[in-house]
């Protein structure tokens, strides 16, 4: 057994340790009234936990999971690259590391893979022979990788949940949708909704097809949202607001309009409504929205975005095809 121990490797980016101004409080996971923390059961929390690739996405999940009540002992990171490692035991350096894949595959309850997309048929199908002794739950966090797809490549029959979270989980306020294959059981349901509750918030999915929705809803949602705000400050700074005070007052505002949204059972056209008064200054711009076509706009984006997702899903199973079945 090689537990990684090497501390060395890339040097941070600039912009690396850079942060938002005190002014601005950060949305915290637990301001959203429907992520209970659950209490995780004890049983739980002994399963091991196997992470192929530590990288941005495990991460996160590695940290949410040690400030929920996971210990490293139950937790082994498969991950090639030096400065990801490095990263890793700074949240905890009794974290389980290596390189070998199907070292973390032969000792989990649970394999949650955190790897690229292009490269998940050929990271799993040298470890079929592996998960298909062990029978291990296996998550998939990777977009566009179907169930359909995970089943063939793993040898079949494995219990399996693929989520969509959304890179928020980076600041534990993710918005992750879950869904799980019949050969899940209900102890199995509960240990990955609490893996990626360790982030943010999860919903569980009727339908897999659904996780594209899902991914142009809230996997790509976050860049819809930075897109508004830039709009907003280049708006306000045309009419002369200093840049940095037009972006504090755009974040500021979205981050309260989320959390006033958050806070309130109350849905989100009545929310406009009462901010809206008639003749006033947020009709005449809403005015402007309705007539340029703005919900048109947002339906054909989101549109777009689920037919990507489905077009990418093809193409990572396809690439795979001939070689797998
Ligand atoms: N970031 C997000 O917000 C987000 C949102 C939704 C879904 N996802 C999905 O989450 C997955 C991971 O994303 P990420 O942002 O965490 O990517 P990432 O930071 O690139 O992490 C992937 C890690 O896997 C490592 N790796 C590469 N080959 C490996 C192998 N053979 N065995 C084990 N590990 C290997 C990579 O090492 P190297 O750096 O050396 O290649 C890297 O550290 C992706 O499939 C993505 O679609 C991410």
């Amino acid at each position: 057994m090689s537990w990684l121990c090497c501390r060395q490797g890339r040097r941070r980016s600039p912009n690396h340790d850079k942060t938002l101004p005190a002014l601005i409080k950060r949305p915290k996971a637990e301001t959203i009234p429907f992520r209970h923390h659950r209490e995780t059961p004890h049983t739980m929390q002994n399963s091991q936990i196997g992470f192929i690739g530590g990288g941005n996405m495990a991460r996160s999940l590695v940290g949410g999971l040690l400030k929920n009540g996971w210990t490293a002992a139950n937790l082994t990171i498969s991950e090639p690259d030096d400065f990801n490692a490095s990263l890793l035991r700074k949240l905890d350096p009794a974290l389980k590391l290596t390189r070998d894949n199907r070292l973390v595959a032969e000792n989990a309850d649970v394999v949650l893979f955190a790897i690229k997309p292009q490269i998940f048929a050929e990271v799993v199908e040298p470890l079929r022979e592996t998960l298909q002794r062990q029978r291990p739950l296996l998550i998939s966090i990777a977009a566009g990788v179907t169930i359909n797809s995970i089943d063939r490549w793993s040898g079949g029959g494995l219990p399996i949940v693929r989520c969509m979270p959304n890179t928020p989980a980076l600041v534990e306020s993710g918005a992750t949708g879950l869904f799980a294959n019949a050969a899940v059981d209900d102890g199995q349901r509960a240990i990955a909704e609490s893996l990626l509750r360790a982030v943010g918030l999860a919903v569980w999915l009727d339908e897999e097809s659904l996780i594209d929705t899902v991914t142009a809803l809230s996997g790509s949602g976050p860049a819809y949202f930075f897109l508004l705000m830039e709009a907003l400050q280049d708006a306000a700074s045309a009419q002369g607001l200093p840049a940095d005070t037009a972006k504090l007052l755009a974040l500021q505002t979205a981050f309260g309009a989320a959390k006033l949204a958050l806070e309130s059972d109350t849905d989100f056209a009545t929310l406009r409504q009462r901010v809206t008064s008639r003749g006033g200054t947020t009709e005449a711009a809403l005015n402007v929205f309705e007539q340029q076509g703005l919900r048109d706009t947002v339906t054909a984006a989101v549109e777009a975005a689920a037919n990507r997702s489905r077009e990418l899903a093809e193409l990572f199973a396809g690439d795979n095809h001939s070689e797998s079945s």
